[in-house]
């Protein structure tokens, strides 16, 4: 995710722009960059990868050492790639003519502006959607000369998701902000005057003690001495730990990459759910040409996402769809024909499995995309097509945010589909339209619900082992949830269809065998219903998942009431992850980083 940074003040302005990127690597970059301004003075830095390829660079100059620090002020970012490339060229700051722009987030109509603004005559260097800010703030300069009324009227264009940070020669001792969407907070340094900007707390602390974190819609210029909102802001004091700030608050990145799914999700979206249509520019226009089966293949979570997308592909699309987890693909002599359509899901890009088969596919002559996270990753660059996340890096081993965004890109990948091949009629996508809109609010963590789950979890450190049943996709959704559980508790937890219980694993059914039952009311309930009462008849203690009352159950958690089965899908996922980290913090474990596991498998 990117991250920017700002500093106005007399203190060394390279050093803090610098140290505080560092302070913000924990949100995942592939490049960084700083803009510098004293009067007429201009400076730009950029470099791919590590932020200490920047700082070399900075230090290097002999005309501007970093010591020197005359200059008075300065933006920086970290970015995650997400249109284009990770190259030089692409990093942020970018230029206009003489005002520089770094951002964080997605402006959704930069095609219409950036067609506009070439038709005036602005030259545009880069792939990213960024660029047309600075050019529109200088298109409007150009006519009015006033720096503020043409920030003004920049910022009325745009739509989107953004934070920015804009400086110019035309008010060399000022820098504009705005934020909409993405996070962005201002702090009073310590010293007279000084100003700084972050995406998160973690640059400011032991620099600055008042902050404040911008609402959406606010923006503003800041000079030394003289900081302007355009509404009124709450200034509060930071906190003093670092590791806190990169958590924002919360006790573990798991439980942080929890919560986030809601806004993550948006991102995942954005520009890709139009009023009434989806889009997919990533993907080449002609895909689905010769295309009579999709397959799809993946590991541990990820295979998960692509088990529930095989449910969606078919229904949705028409078109044949299986799935297969890559370390088995590899070795089965697969039969590959040009018909398929190959999707590898991954959220690091690097998975060994993964990537050989994708590769194999590759050799097969078939088409593939990659389904990921991480722009530039190995996958990505051996698919013939990518579709990020767009999540942001994920610090947690156990998969969170990365399964929510898969789930939601390949339930849009499937409405695209079906669009294309005329499996499903316009009604039923503005229907579908309408559901994803409305992801988010499943995936909000209510505090009655996470309050719930961790007064739950105390029943359950027991036993000889849990089953997690449900029936299409929440039965990829019961693995998942058994998954979650296993990594991080260590407890024995299987998932199962809720209908294959009554061939073998009922046996196991005693009351200190655990039941997870994800009982949805918009897919099946009726047969899932009947799968609950058999194992609840032979003692089997249940805890059942439902937006509706179900009275054979030992516990019930209490989801909300929808009208689509995709949304009762979000909401179980989201207590499903908060009840296997409220067991594992009970039991003491390492919820970030579980024994054994590793974020990223990149051996066989
Ligand atoms: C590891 C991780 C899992 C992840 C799997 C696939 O086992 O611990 O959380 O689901 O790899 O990773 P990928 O990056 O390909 O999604």
């Amino acid at each position: 995710m990117c991250g920017i940074v700002g500093y106005i003040g007399k203190k060394n302005t390279k050093q803090i722009l610098i140290d505080g990127l560092k302070e913000l690597e924990y949100r995942g970059y592939d490049s960084a960059g700083i803009a510098l301004l004293e009067g007429e003075k201009l400076e730009v830095y950029k470099a791919v990868g590590k932020i200490k390829n920047l700082e070399e660079k900075v230090l290097c100059n002999q005309i501007c050492p970093a010591k020197d620090g005359t200059f008075s002020l300065g933006i920086g970012h970290t970015r995650w790639a997400t249109h284009g490339k990770p190259t030089e060229l692409n990093a942020h700051p970018h230029l206009g003519v003489y005002s520089y722009v770094v951002h964080n987030g997605i402006i959704e109509n930069y095609k219409e502006l950036k067609e506009e603004l070439t038709n005036a005559g602005h030259n545009f260097v880069s792939q990213t959607d960024t660029e047309v800010i600075v050019h529109l703030f200088e298109y409007y300069f150009n006519q009015s000369n006033d720096a503020k009324l043409s920030f003004h009227q920049t910022i009325e264009r745009l739509e989107g998701a953004y934070s920015i940070l804009l400086i110019t020669k035309s008010m060399p001792d000022s820098i504009f902000f705005m934020k909409h969407g993405s996070p962005l907070a201002i702090a009073k340094g310590n010293d007279d005057g000084e100003i700084y900007f972050a995406s998160s707390d973690a640059p400011l602390i032991g620099l600055a003690h008042d902050v404040v974190y911008l609402e959406d819609g606010i923006s503003g210029i800041a000079s030394i001495d003289n900081l302007e909102f355009s509404d009124e802001v709450k200034w509060s004091i930071l906190p003093s730990s670092k590791l806190f700030a990169q958590k924002d608050g919360f006790r573990f990145f798991m439980e942080k990459e929890i919560y986030e799914q809601k806004d993550v999700v948006v991102d995942t979206m954005m520009g890709r759910l139009k009023d009434n249509a989806i889009e997919f520019d990533e993907l080449p226009p002609h895909i689905l040409d010769g295309i009579n089966e999709i397959k799809i293949c993946a590991c541990g979570t990820s295979f998960h996402a692509g088990l529930t997308a095989s449910y969606l592909f078919e229904r949705l699309t028409k078109i044949r769809c299986s799935v297969e987890i890559a370390s088995e693909f590899r070795y089965k002599e697969p039969l590959l024909s040009k018909d398929t359509l190959f999707i590898v899901i991954s959220q690091s890009g690097e998975t060994a499995d993964t990537l050989e088969a994708l590769k194999m596919a590759k050799n097969g002559g078939l088409k593939s995309i990659a389904v990921c996270n991480v722009d530039n990753s190995s996958m990505t660059r051996v698919a013939d097509a990518t579709v990020l996340l767009r999540a942001g890096i994920e610090k947690g081993v156990a998969s969170t945010k990365a399964f929510s965004t898969q789930t939601v890109v390949l339930w849009m990948m499937a409405l695209y589909f079906g669009k294309i091949k005329g499996s499903i009629d316009n009604k039923k996508l503005q229907d579908e339209l309408k559901t994803l809109k409305a992801v988010p609010n499943s995936l909000k963590v209510e505090n009655s619900l996470h309050e719930k789950c961790r007064r739950l979890s105390k029943r359950y450190l027991h036993g000889h082992g849990f089953f997690f049943i449900g029936r299409d996709v929440f039965y990829p959704l019961a693995l998942e949830g058994a998954l979650k559980l296993k990594e991080i508790s260590y407890l024995h937890a299987e998932g199962y269809p809720a209908g294959e219980m009554k061939h073998g694993p009922i046996a196991l059914a005693d009351p200190e065998l655990f039941t997870i039952a994800l009982m949805p009311q918009h897919l099946h309930y009726d047969k899932i219903k009947s799968n609950v009462e058999e194992l609840s008849a032979r003692d089997s203690t249940i805890c059942a998942i439902s937006p509706l009352p179900f009275e054979l159950s030992d516990d019930f958690i209490l989801t909300k009431e929808t009208n689509h089965y995709m949304l009762e899908f979000f909401e179980m996922l989201v207590v499903l992850q908060l009840f296997s980290m409220e067991i594992s913090v009970r039991l003491g474990n390492d919820v970030d980083m579980p024994r054994n596991l590793a974020k990223s498998v990149t051996v066989e």
